[in-house]
């Protein structure tokens, strides 16, 4: 049987410390599928293609590793494409009572479905997509904290 994991997200932008979390979390399984959010409440800075381009070039050399949107109940885009992990990521302390929640929801809701946390690597561990845009805004150096074509598109964008 083939292990289908996802890694769900906005990922506006990707980050170095979600690709930390791809790179890991695709040598556990043998398909990974990065999951880009439709229907999310936050209010994106990038449109959908532009985070899946970002998305599938920093995952080119990554085999076992593709780019897909779903809207809806993760567990259901779940089932329907027999994917049987979660994959998240963990930077600190204070992710785990929201994470820890969403994965007993998840469990309630499809018992076939686990959750797998990868803790962030330490450097990483400050990072999320709202510092970086924040810093891309203010023309700080965001060289070292997302891929290349993100840091491309950032520069672009502000
Ligand atoms: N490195 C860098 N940043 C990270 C990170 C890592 N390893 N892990 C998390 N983050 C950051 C993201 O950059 C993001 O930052 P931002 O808020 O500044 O944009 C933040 O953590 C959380 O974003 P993300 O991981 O993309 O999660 P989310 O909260 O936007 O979405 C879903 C989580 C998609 C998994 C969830 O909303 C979902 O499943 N939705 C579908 C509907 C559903 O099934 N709901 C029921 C759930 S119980």
């Amino acid at each position: 049987m083939t292990n289908i994991a996802i890694y769900p997200g906005s990922f506006d932008p990707i980050t170095n410390g979600h690709l930390d979390i791809i790179r890991r979390a695709s040598k556990l399984c043998d398909k990974l599928i990065v999951a880009v959010l439709v229907n999310s409440s936050k209010k994106n800075l990038f449109t959908f293609d532009e985070r899946i381009h970002m998305i599938e070039d920093a995952i080119s050399d990554l085999d076992n590793v593709c780019v897909k949107t779903f809207s809806g109940l993760l567990v259901d885009y779940c089932t329907q494409n027999n994917v049987s992990a979660i994959i998240r990521g963990l930077r600190a302390v204070s992710d785990f009572e929201y994470e820890l929640q969403m994965a007993q929801m998840n469990r309630k809701l499809e018992d076939n479905v686990e959750t797998i946390f990868l803790t962030a690597s330490t450097k990483y561990s400050f990072l999320s997509s709202s510092i970086v845009k924040e810093i891309a805004r203010y023309k700080g150096n965001i060289e070292e904290l997302v891929p290349k074509k993100a840091c491309e598109y950032l520069v672009e964008k502000f």
